[in-house]
């Protein structure tokens, strides 16, 4: 397998969505799916273009309620472009006779590239081959080269180029009820030899233009202008076996972009200044060059380093260092799809960690979203009677909740109430965001800006949420859902949600006292304004001290349990359902509720182990007055792992982690699993709909972080390696505090190296051996042969 392709022989109506999805090109300001510039949208192929924050707002009457959805918008079509040879239709690749079909993505350099040869009706035989490419270096760039080669006659070819603004979001079947017309006021146009579109979102009133400019050797006529499309066709005259180029350049341009007059006039204005597809091409290049030096990530496993890159090439074309000039956060599918409308879930935990060692500034730019919609967060939190801020489980264009409040189940065809927004732990996956880059960068400058304020803002709506039980003399949190998504209430219950779950209690009291240490950091003045700003005052932080020492966790069969009351629910029948990843959906067609159930979407508790070494989490524990009786850590793991069903494509990365000391060969399968989840579409459909972003960059996290032990704390960075048999060794690149070190690790040896001018020294830990490593410097360091026993391993 080339470990920079991705490539596809044939065509296959029934993994054109799919390929679509992972063929995807974009610079973390758009994207466009790898569908065929040929093909309308049907049910074979679904062309997108998404426009990083892009949302719109749309009220939809379903099951006798009328519900509002804000979409990640599907923008105008810049794509089309098709062709027919003489007395034929249109070509297909449906219906035209194909003698070969192939498509290639170079991860490289980010081109899609596609070779088509096909056989009309009277025996002509013509090669089409096709480069695109979505800027990486300008990024309101994108463009498509054709090239055409008569084979075997020579006669005109007809080409038709076009722009479309008759698009909807209409590409996941189970929305299809719910309205997709955003686009409005469309209005078309031409200049010389430039078309343009434009058309404004509804209700966001954000207006979106494409210009497209079509090198064809001939100027072209325009065969249909309406509103809403613009095309233009264009004759060319093939020789036998001679080359022929159409090139169609395009800009795309909203009107939330910098230095913008107006949309249309700038994107004709960019796409008439555009260069040529060569030199657009080479900046274009160039640019990903400079990328893949910072991201690089090499692992000794042969069939695992095709899919590492194809996991990082995704998730920079949805977040790349433009992204961080914008106002975004994570989308949990990319730019790749409408699955979760674009939206913003807590997914940017298993994404931060890998951009923060390689590309802090992004990073940072995506806590600065969250931080720009604090005022809502902290009006949602006032609404529900609590303090601080409160973010939504699903946030888009303005940080207000964005869940639905309906959700549709396709395997019983009925809507049903959804209180996913009871996921309040998003918050603290924020708060778990903004230590770590601090952590990485030991930025007190980003703590004083922004950064503290979001930490403590959290903290504090974790700490109201927190209420005395005079009883016990326990602080619990009721009322909440918990990572794993199949538990929103108990069985029969009038009321949603559940009372102390384990992991957002534990979190709660991480968080409370990374708050107390966020305040105990910043300099004088900072600190100083920022509590006056924000009101803090003793009580608060005493309340807060003192629920890091009484907050309550529930254990059952020397497990921590998932919430209280937990051990009381039934056994599911396995055997019945293995293999059923959406558990929830089966049972509720059967009129049956997984609420019942021991049985998890997705690592709830597990989570902990995930965050949290074992020695923090143990700290934690003893703190509240539990004693973590031995192997504790390992039960937890084994009991849930077996009351699991990875529902979710985060699982097996969390799964993954926790196994990856005791037990290493289960930890490699669940890294392969999640690895491949959307290259071979575990989940059966879902990957055509948008990539699962957050599983992507948690597998990269998973090899840096977890397999080399990666920790990064006050004193330094902390190595512990421990590879799984199967990766005989790992390379790769990271940004630490100013300085660069390259990391090679195998089963013998640790090599780290600095190539920087940076910092004068870097504090590094070796197995438990600390040294600092100066400028230039490169040490390796022997790793002791040893297997860790089980019980310790965590
Ligand atoms: C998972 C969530 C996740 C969301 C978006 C859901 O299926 O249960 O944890 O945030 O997908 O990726």
């Amino acid at each position: 397998m080339d470990p920079w392709t991705l490539a596809y022989e044939g065509f296959d109506p029934n993994e054109e969505g799919l390929r679509e999805a992972l063929c995807t090109l974009g610079n973390g300001r758009f994207a466009t799916r790898g569908a065929a510039p040929e093909a309308e949208v049907d049910e074979v192929h679904y062309p997108g273009t998404y426009i990083a924050g892009c949302y719109d707002r749309l009220v939809s009457s379903v099951a006798g309620y009328d519900v509002t959805n804000e979409d990640m918008v599907n923008a105008p079509n810049w794509l089309p472009l098709t062709f027919a040879t003489p007395g034929s239709g249109w070509f297909s690749p449906r219906t035209t006779d194909l003698l070969e079909y192939r498509q290639e993505l170079d991860l490289r350099h980010a081109i899609l590239r596609r070779l088509i040869r096909f056989r009309d009706e009277d025996g002509r035989i013509t090669v089409v081959r096709q480069r695109r490419l979505v800027s990486m270096a300008d990024p309101q760039l994108a463009a498509l080269e054709t090239t055409f080669t008569a084979e075997n006659w020579s006669g005109p070819l007809l080409v038709r180029a076009a722009l479309d603004g008759r698009v909807t979001n209409s590409g996941v079947p189970r929305y299809r009820d719910l309205r997709g017309d955003h686009l409005t006021a469309h209005a078309t146009g031409a200049d010389g030899d430039i078309l343009w579109l434009r058309a404004r979102t509804r209700s966001s009133a954000v207006v979106i233009a494409l210009a497209a400019r079509v090198e064809a050797g001939s100027p072209g006529h325009e065969v249909e202008r309406d509103p809403e499309m613009i095309a233009r066709e264009h004759t060319l005259e093939l020789v036998r076996g001679r080359p022929t180029l159409v090139v169609k350049t395009v800009a795309l341009v909203t009107s939330r972009d910098h230095a913008v007059a107006g949309p249309s006039e700038t994107a004709v204005r960019r796409v008439r200044l555009a260069p040529g597809f060569e030199p657009l091409l080479e900046r274009h290049r160039l640019a990903w060059v400079g990328l893949w030096g910072r991201a690089r990530l090499d692992v000794d496993a042969p069939k695992a380093q095709r899919n590492v890159r194809l996991n990082v090439f995704h998730v920079l074309q949805t977040l790349s260092p433009h992204t961080a000039d914008l106002d975004v956060g994570v989308p949990a599918r990319g730019l790749h799809g409408e699955a979760y409308r674009g939206h913003v879930f807590w997914d940017e935990l298993f994404v931060l960690p890998w951009l923060n060692l390689r590309f802090p500034e992004i990073a940072r730019g995506l806590l600065r979203y969250r931080w720009r919609r604090l005022p809502e967060a902290r009006a949602a939190a006032s609404a529900v009677g609590l303090s601080g801020a409160m973010f939504p489980w699903q946030s888009g264009g303005d940080g207000r909740e964005e869940t639905q409040s309906l959700h549709l189940n396709p395997r019983s065809g009925r809507w049903l109430p959804d209180h996913s927004r009871l996921q309040r732990h998003v918050g603290l996956a924020i708060a778990y965001n903004v230590w770590q880059h601090y952590l990485v960068t030991g930025d007190l400058e980003f703590l004083a800006d922004f950064g503290a304020e979001l930490l403590i803002e959290i903290a504090r709506f974790f700490a109201s949420m927190a209420r005395l039980d005079p009883g016990s003399g326990r602080y619990e949190i009721h009322g909440v859902m918990g990572p794993d998504e199949y538990h929103d209430a108990y069985p029969g219950a009038a009321l949603p949600g559940l009372d102390n779950n384990a992991y957002t209690n534990v979190m709660t009291v991480w968080l409370l006292l990374r708050a107390e240490e966020t305040l105990r950091l910043l300099p004088r003045r900072s600190y100083e304004e920022l509590v006056a700003r924000l009101g803090l005052d003793a009580t608060e932080t005493e309340r807060w001290e003192d629920i890091t020492r009484g907050m309550r966790v529930d254990f059952h069969d020397g497990v921590i349990s998932q919430f209280t009351g937990y051990s009381g629910l039934l056994e599911l029948d396995w055997a019945r359902y293995r293999g059923v990843r959406r558990l929830d959906r089966e049972l509720e067609a059967e009129g049956d509720s997984v609420n019942r159930y021991q049985a998890s979407k997705q690592a709830d508790v597990l989570m902990l182990f995930y965050l949290l070494t074992s020695k923090e989490l143990e700290e934690i524990l003893d703190r509240l007055g539990y004693r973590t009786e031995p192997g504790m850590i390992l039960r937890t793991v084994h009991y849930y792992l077996a009351r699991t069903c990875h529902g979710s494509t985060l699982s097996a990365v969390v799964h993954g982690w926790v196994l990856a000391r005791c037990d290493r060969s289960g930890s490699w399968q669940f890294f392969t699993e999640t690895l491949t989840a959307d290259v071979i579409d575990v989940q059966g459909g879902t990957t055509a709909e948008g990539v699962h972003l957050g599983a992507m960059a948690g597998t990269l996290d998973l090899l840096q972080r977890c397999y080399l032990g990666l920790e990064i704390r006050h004193d330094g960075l902390h190595l512990n390696p421990l590879l799984p048999d199967r990766l005989a060794g790992l390379s790769l690149r990271i940004r630490y505090r100013g300085a660069e070190l390259s990391i090679r690790a195998d089963s013998g040896e640790i090599r780290i190296g600095r190539a920087d001018d940076g910092p004068d020294t870097v504090a590094v830990t070796v197995h438990g051996r600390s040294t600092r490593l100066g400028r230039r410097e490169s040490r390796a360091f022997p790793l002791p042969d040893e297997t860790l026993p089980a019980a310790e391993c965590l």
